[in-house]
């Protein structure tokens, strides 16, 4: 029997799937909701690889440096011969917390409380007393390390078991981002934000241009917003590219701020790209730098992000290197994005809120919803 839609006039039939295809907003539930924070803090934030640096901000063995996943705190640590290692926050004696700080330098890792010291790759070295205890074993109490890998540089973290290694999550993007030479790359600079939304909105703000118009005037009068392709439109990798005005950059003063990354070919100069790598990754990619948001969730309503601008180690040399042009720019830029985040949070929120339909101009952020709600129960 011939299906209802062979007899279908073509337009129409068009009008049909667009209709169906689309997606609207995720419910309110899981904008506000603190059990769907906590599920997505077990599901999602326990299990997946998670950016928490990138190794030029712990240069020298003996820096370390400490961050929060799924409400644990973490050490991450590079010890002399160059290792960088992740280490649980706590002794293992009577559990306390080790480091207090954000980061530091240290030529070993001291607890507070009783002075157990652990060497920087996390070997218990010295326990005062400790001998008097009989059977007690130094190499029974080293840290609890937690699992950490690298991709171009980044420093991922795991706090699954036995993870998938972190080189096969990113193998659909081998050498995609060869040309920035990430891992060689340096932060001239990191901003903090302390965004009242939930992350999920960050996300989906990343992820198209349909408010650019309206919402970043000076961005657009650059960039057109217009402009978007996506290359990478279905999983865990989000994002694509947009124009940038011949001869022009992504700054205050519109010209490029530092020396170009190395290898590109004539039409890279004229794109930026912004990937949004699941699950709080943003990697936005122009020819004289690179930014890169980290999201830590915090509350179903708020969101700490950390927002650092890498150079080219040589730039930095560069006598007309300027990159608080490309800082201040983007910190405009971020504030107006940060600006209706909040209000969709507060509107969002509202009693007579709900899922309203994404435009043909948002199936990133429609895709970026499906590949989230594979992680949800
Ligand atoms: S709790 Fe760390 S040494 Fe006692
Ligand atoms: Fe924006």
């Amino acid at each position: 029997m011939p299906s209802m839609q062979t007899n279908v006039a073509p337009e129409f039939r068009k009008t049909t799937e667009t209709f169906k295809a689309a997606a609207k907003t995720l419910p309110q539930r899981y904008f506000i909701s603190p059990e769907i924070f906590a599920e997505e803090q077990e599901s999602i934030f326990s299990k997946q690889w998670v950016l928490v640096g990138h190794q030029s901000q712990i240069p020298q063995g003996g820096d370390y440096l400490t961050t929060e996943v799924a409400g644990e705190s973490l050490i991450i640590v590079r010890d002399k011969p160059g290792a960088i290692h992740g280490f649980y926050n706590l002794c293992r004696h009577r559990g306390s917390r080790l480091i207090e700080n954000r980061h530091g330098q240290s030529t070993a890792i001291q607890c507070p409380y009783h002075a157990w010291t652990y060497s920087l790759d996390g070997r218990l070295i010295a326990a005062p007393h400790m001998d008097e205890v009989s059977g007690f074993d130094k190499t029974d109490y080293s840290l609890h390390a937690v699992n950490l890998a690298l991709w171009e540089g980044f420093i991922f973290l795991n706090l699954a078991d036995s993870p998938a290694p972190l080189a096969e999550w990113f193998k659909p993007l081998a050498g995609k981002f060869a040309p920035w030479n990430l891992s060689a790359l340096r932060s001239a600079k990191r901003i903090e934000y302390d965004v009242r939304a939930n992350w999920k909105l960050i996300f989906e703000n990343y992820s198209e241009c349909y408010h650019c118009g309206g919402v970043h005037p000076e961005l657009s009068k650059i960039s057109p917003y217009d402009s978007a392709e996506n290359d990478l439109t279905e999983g865990l990798f989000l994002g694509g590219f947009m124009r940038v005005a011949k001869g022009k950059s992504l700054t205050m003063s519109g010209n490029a701020c530092a020396l170009a990354m190395e290898q590109f070919g004539e039409e890279d100069f004229r794109h930026v790209f912004y990937y949004s790598i699941f699950p709080n990754m943003l990697l936005s990619l122009h020819p004289d730098y690179v930014m890169v948001h980290q999201l830590l969730p915090q509350s179903p309503e708020r969101t700490l992000i950390l927002c650092d601008w890498f150079f080219h180690p040589e730039a930095f040399e560069q006598r007309d290197f300027d990159p608080d042009d490309a800082i201040e720019f983007w910190d405009m830029v971020n504030r107006q994005d940060w600006h209706v985040c909040e209000l969709s949070q507060q509107g969002i929120a509202s009693r007579a809120y709900e899922p309203g339909p994404y435009s043909a101009r948002e199936s990133i952020p429609a895709a970026w919803d499906r590949e989230y709600l594979r992680f949800m129960k």
